[in-house]
């Protein structure tokens, strides 16, 4: 997963090309590339590492950058070799006339290496890009025309791939292609721009045309032609952005992902407004489309995601088998796929995907698909592949978020879980769980002051981070609907510190992980007052026996318990059931001051991309 951005226009190219990959680096940072264009002629200037090193390259290419209104970027997650310079996008054939960047895997590139090798094509990378730079040059080599030689390559090329290519004998055109990678046009007056992510365009323009898969187009200043599969010309949906530039602004914050921490009392108004109006009503939830009596029917839930998503998945088991009594299997995608899940017309499956876009998900939910289940769609990018594969589409609407590590969008994530095993318990009427119901509705209300008592005193967690920053294994325990708290706050940790942090269930302790336990391995516990408050009490004390560190986040402890913990992160009262979004926001701070003391890039973390389009 790459980000490709292309411009046309009267703007210096070179501007517009490094704005729109500064705000695509959430998709990888490994390396960057340029392709600027003038009069026919195309320059290419690329870097190893973040896009800092491609910026100051174009500082000492002032006359290109100054002449040319013609050009495409790249910004790289390695798949196909190392983030080296020569690796790193725009690549062109070996006459050099055609340049060309991609995001996406290209699956037949060694057969198609091959047979290109033995035209005469000679290689200087180890991507599969390159191959299609060839594959295309070679179709324009027989066509003359980058139109019908991009629409000839794309039939020959198997795998995901989103396109930007110009040619030196077009000079006033950029073709583009889209294959189970996003691609969105941005229309301007007298310009228009190319991109993988709308992030890379908004501040230009409100307007854009999303290429489906297997179109190809043709962007030119003034005019956008766009081409279906069998290369007919056809008209693409005009549609207005969703977003405004201020919110991709760190705002005074010194990291986004502090930012979006902060964000989160206000996503969860935004997620329960107009759906949860008072504790004593019905939740409305209009964009779930089976009737009553459909849901009813239903036997199983199926929930498949990945990372934080599978985590939030984790969570909404509890509550809808609670609440809505439906047994939920929750299921990695990339688990979930590539054999033959039970699913049928009475298995309602929910894909959870902050960006949407997720290349295991995507292709769990096809397969879901495929057997007739009804698929619910839990997304914070209601303009995503998986939200056009959706039947019901619950968008949760957190705001764009850009930190690499997931945060508001979890929190989002976990309202609309409650608000869907409300909205199921309702319509199956099940009044025994009405009173419980109510009560929840009114704690998710309460919700965001709450959220905000957390975010506005981090001293103690802050200091607390900083006494642990400098410890190399973590270990996160909790129980019931706080076991996947565990595993996110341990998730979360690592991602961004890079410490080795393990989320386990109290209870497994004992079976394994306590071998590992000694004053060097800090222990980490959620306990709630609830059902399984002094099983992880006990817990704590095994773990204490074996001279670990203890922190404990809680909503209470009794003054004979304190002792036991070497740290204590006392969060507002709240039930077990509602607690995973609050203890969340104090292991997400936790991971954030770590993170921040060790000096970490806490938004751009090694190795790591935002939204992650292969499989
Ligand atoms: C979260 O902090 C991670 N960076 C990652 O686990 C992420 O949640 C995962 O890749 C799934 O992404 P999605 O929600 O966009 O599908």
């Amino acid at each position: 997963m790459c980000g490709i951005i292309g411009y046309i226009g009267d703007k210096k190219a070179s501007e517009v090309l490094i704005n729109g990959l500064s705000h695509l680096e959430y998709r990888g940072y490994d390396s960057s590339g340029v392709a600027l264009s003038y009069k026919g002629e195309v320059e290419i200037y690329k870097a190893q590492g973040k896009l800092i090193n491609l910026i100051e390259i174009l500082k000492t290419k002032e006359d290109i950058c100054s002449k040319s209104h013609l050009g495409i970027g790249h910004i790289r997650w390695a798949t196909h070799g190392l983030p080296t310079t020569l690796n790193a996008h725009p690549h062109t054939c070996n006459c050099k006339s055609l340049t060309l960047v991609h995001n996406g895997i290209i699956e037949n590139y060694q057969e198609l290496k091959e047979e290109l090798k033995s035209k005469g094509c000679t290689f200087v990378s180890q991507t599969d890009t390159e191959v299609a730079a060839h594959l295309i040059a070679q179709e324009y080599g027989k066509t003359k025309d980058l139109l019908c030689a991009m629409q000839n390559a794309v039939k020959k090329i198997k795998g995901a791939f989103a396109f930007c290519a110009i040619h030196k004998n077009e000079p006033d055109k950029i073709v583009v292609a889209k294959r189970n990678a996003p691609l969105v046009i941005g229309l301007g007056d007298g310009e228009n721009f190319i991109a993988s992510d709308i992030p890379a365009i908004i501040e230009y323009t409100k307007k854009a045309i999303y290429l489906s898969d297997y179109q190809v187009g043709v962007v030119t200043k003034n005019d956008v032609k766009i081409y279906d599969k069998d290369d007919k010309l056809i008209q693409n949906k005009v549609e207005n952005l969703p977003f405004e530039a201020i919110a991709i602004s760190k705002m005074g914050y010194k990291h986004f992902m502090l930012k979006e921490i902060n964000e989160q009392s206000d996503v969860v108004r935004n997620v329960l407004s107009s759906k949860l109006v008072s504790s004593s009503e019905n939740v409305v939830l209009n964009e779930f489309k089976l009737s009553k009596e459909k849901i009813k029917k239903i036997t199983r839930v199926q929930i498949i995601a990945c990372g934080t998503s599978l985590h939030a998945g984790l969570v909404g088991k509890y509550i809808i088998e609670q609440l809505a009594k439906i047994p939920v299997d929750v299921e990695a995608s990339s688990e979930y796929i590539y054999r033959d899940t039970i699913a049928d017309e009475n298995t309602l499956v929910i894909g959870i995907s902050q960006s949407g876009e997720t290349a295991d998900t995507i292709t769990a939910i096809k397969q879901a698909k495929e057997k007739g289940s009804h698929i619910v769609i839990i997304t914070n990018r209601a303009d995503s592949t998986m939200a056009r594969l959706a039947d019901s589409l619950l968008p949760v609407n957190a705001g764009i978020e850009v930190s690499v590590a997931a945060t508001k969008s979890y929190m989002a994530q976990l309202m609309s879980l409650y608000l869907l095993s409300f909205y199921l318990s309702e319509q199956k009427e099940i009044k025994e769980y009405s009173s419980i119901i109510k009560n929840l509705k009114q704690e998710l209300i309460e919700l965001p002051n709450k959220i905000e008592l957390i975010t506005q005193n981090p001293q103690n967690i802050q200091k607390i981070a900083k006494k642990y920053s400098s410890y190399k294994d973590f270990i996160f325990i909790a129980r019931g609907i706080n076991y996947p708290s565990a595993l996110e706050g341990a998730l979360k940790l690592k991602e961004i510190s890079y410490i080795n942090a393990t989320g386990y269930c109290a209870g497994e302790l004992k079976h394994g992980p306590i071998a590992m336990l000694d004053e060097n391995m800090p222990v980490l516990a959620v306990l709630n007052t609830g059902i399984v408050y002094d099983k992880v009490l006990s817990n704590c004390e095994e773990a204490r026996a074996r001279q670990a560190k203890l922190i404990g986040v809680t909503n209470h402890i009794a003054e004979k318990d304190k002792g036991l913990f070497d740290d204590l992160i006392i969060i507002p009262q709240i039930s077990d059931m509602a607690s995973p979004a609050l203890n969340i926001v104090v292991l997400q701070m936790l991971a954030y001051y770590i993170a921040e003391y060790l000096g970490k890039d806490v938004d751009q973390p090694r190795n790591l991309a935002k939204s992650v389009t292969v499989e």
